[in-house]
């Protein structure tokens, strides 16, 4: 008798071929689908999503997992696109774990010798050398200490900085100061030289970063977001940058993406920025965490990384 093969739709409007060939390396007892299965079709238990377009996922049959191809899954809430009952897992690998801190440290250290002036110095032909800090002399704090904040705030410890990690329960992270609540948000805050946003978008974090938790910071500190846009009230942003209370912030991520060119952040001088690239999906690497985490729930075993929906992460 046939062993009927398990399948697994990619419904990703990237390159889902390559994706397709992944998955068959790592599964190959699987039948990966990169044409949308409809209803009456055989079972489809599992689906890989970037942004899927409506009514994507409701049209698969017999779906019982949906694996992100992001990080950050609060675009799948929002659209209501996937049913309550279903399980997200969102994407946890070294990956992303490793871009992310070598993109904010890269931020980090550019900002804090210098480097981003020493640029704008030199465009006007200028040697003009600045007063230089060790990292033991400057305070970084770190919102969230998840996947990614963990490692970027270990990163600035290492490194010697004074580092603080704020998150919304209390962790231990060696040589970190850590704080945890909304009530410890301006503690955790307060003097950082650098800001460092790697928290994940929900109904707690929207507009968190605004004028109000700007003003704790040092004067002339430097913000740093790869985490999403909607943290932060641009007005309030471009003001504090306007004002000098900010020197300078290196963001990754918009409310709007592409961010559209009329947008004042894009000629902002005291602004760098990237079209959110600071830590990218590395699809092999992706694939081997999805695969583990189907042959965990095809064996019954809990399935790591599954965002809790009451959180919102
Ligand atoms: P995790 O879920 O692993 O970590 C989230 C952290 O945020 C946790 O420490 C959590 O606290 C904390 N947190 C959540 N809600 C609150 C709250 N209300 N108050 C205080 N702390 C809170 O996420 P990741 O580290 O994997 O990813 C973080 C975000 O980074 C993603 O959601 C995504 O938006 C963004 N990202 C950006 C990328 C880019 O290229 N720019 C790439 C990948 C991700 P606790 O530990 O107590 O649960
Ligand atoms: C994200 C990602 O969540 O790219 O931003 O994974």
């Amino acid at each position: 008798m046939l062993a009927v093969m398990k399948r697994l739709f990619i419904a990703s409007r990237g390159n889902p071929e390559h994706l397709a060939q992944l998955f068959r390396a790592e599964l190959p007892d699987f039948d990966v689908l990169t044409e949308q299965p409809k209803d009456g079709d055989a079972d489809v238990p599992y689906i890989v999503v970037g942004r899927p377009l409506p009514g994507v996922v409701r049209a698969v049959p017999g779906l019982k997992l949906v694996l992100s191809l992001n990080a950050g899954i609060e675009h799948l809430l929002a659209s209501g696109e996937v049913p309550e009952e279903l399980p997200i897992v969102r994407l946890v690998d070294d990956g992303l774990a490793l871009g992310m801190a070598e993109w904010v440290l890269a931020q980090a250290l550019a900002w804090h010798r210098n480097l981003f002036l020493y640029a704008e110095l030199q465009s006007k032909g200028e040697w003009a050398p600045q007063p230089e800090k060790l990292a033991n002399e400057r305070k970084v704090t770190v919102l969230g200490a998840g996947a990614l904040g963990r490692p970027v705030a270990e990163h600035f410890v290492s490194l010697g900085f004074h580092t603080n990690v704020w998150a919304r329960s209390r962790h231990s992270i060696p040589g970190a100061n850590t704080f945890s609540g909304m009530d410890q948000l301006p503690e955790a805050a307060r003097g950082a030289d650098i800001l460092v946003n790697l928290l994940p978008l929900t109904a707690e974090t929207a507009d968190l970063i605004d004028t109000d938790l700007l003003a704790v910071l040092a004067d002339g500190a430097f913000f740093i977001n790869a985490a999403r846009g909607g943290h932060v009230v641009d007005a309030d942003l471009i003001t504090a940058l306007d004002s000098g209370k900010l020197s300078g912030a290196a963001l990754d991520v918009f409310r709007t993406e592409p961010l559209p060119i009329e947008d004042r952040l894009w000629q902002h001088p005291r602004v760098r920025l990237s079209p959110h690239v600071a830590a990218p999906t590395h699809q092999h690497m992706a694939v081997k965490e999805m695969a583990a985490n189907i042959r965990r729930f095809e064996q019954g075993e809990p399935v790591r990384n599954v965002v809790d929906r009451s959180l919102g992460y």
